[in-house]
């Protein structure tokens, strides 16, 4: 191998979820395997019902695995408390949901100061954040819009903006474009890939292959298993090295 292989941000390993309903034992996810290195932009694609929604809630921390291993960032996530699992989903993650979950009596920036609120920062710092991070977005000319005064687009960019705020490492957009018309949603694809650009790891759920193919890497969820994946691994490989001196020649150039 060439260079040094960096250390995955998400390293799943034969993670198994079960749900108890009565007498039964359902098992949702059957031993699926998964690492997300830093700047990956990977898209789970599969029909309903395959699992990708209760793959989502574990990489989100919003559920905890029944078997197996979850490394975020390093720190085995199965069996934390459910405090340290807001602590940790605060910090490392951002979510974007397909029915955006805005606050409608919040205003737009209003909106993104509540991750921040979580994290116990003063007022000015909290507004400053959430200022840049609804620029980043370009809606820094709506910011005191209510979301029902905002187009389905709109509303959606302020929710990226409100996952941004907390600048986490991860991105976890579950059906982003699903409420969206074509047009809207592919707007919002190209930001999402810009943000990928600026160096967020992106993990995209799916039922739509279109969608997936914006993504870097597709793996394919079916019935409770991780069964292909489609596409390039670019990131965590090192790239090859340049004869001394030329790096840094070339960034003088520059
Ligand atoms: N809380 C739960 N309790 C019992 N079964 C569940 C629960 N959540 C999901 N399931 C089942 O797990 C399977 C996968 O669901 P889900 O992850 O939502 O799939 P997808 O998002 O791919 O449509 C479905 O059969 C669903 O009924
Ligand atoms: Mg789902």
């Amino acid at each position: 191998m060439i260079g040094t292989k960096q250390d995955a941000l998400i390293e799943i390993t034969q993670l198994v979820k079960q749900y108890v309903m009565g007498r039964e034992t359902v098992t949702v996810l059957k031993g699926v395997s998964l690492s997300v290195y830093p700047g990956d932009f990977v898209a789970i694609v599969g029909p309903s019902g395959s699992g990708k929604s209760t793959m989502m809630n574990v990489i989100g921390c919003l559920d905890t695995p029944t078997d197996g291993s979850y490394k975020l960032d390093g720190t085995e996530v199965r069996g934390l408390s459910d405090n340290k699992l807001a602590d940790i989903r605060n910090k490392k993650i951002g979510f974007i949901f397909q029915g955006f979950h805005l606050l409608p009596k919040l205003t737009a920036l209003e909106n993104c100061e509540l991750p921040l609120i979580y994290r116990g920062l003063p007022a000015k710092q909290r507004r400053e954040m959430a200022m840049t991070a609804l620029e980043q977005v370009g809606l820094g000319e709506r910011v005191h819009h209510r979301p029902s005064e905002l187009s389905g687009g709109q509303q959606q960019r302020v929710a990226i903006a409100r996952a941004l705020a907390t600048n986490p490492p991860i991105l976890l957009a579950d059906e982003p474009t699903g409420a969206l018309d074509m047009k809207t949603g592919q707007e919002v694809l190209s930001l999402i890939e810009e943000l990928n650009r600026k160096g967020h790891t992106i993990v995209l759920i799916t039922h739509d292959m279109d969608v997936a193919k914006r993504a870097g890497r597709t793996v394919v969820m079916r019935d409770g298993e991780l069964t292909e994946t489609v596409g390039r691994r670019e990131t965590h490989e090192a790239q090859p090295r340049l004869p001394d001196g030329v790096q840094e020649r070339l960034v003088e150039q520059a």
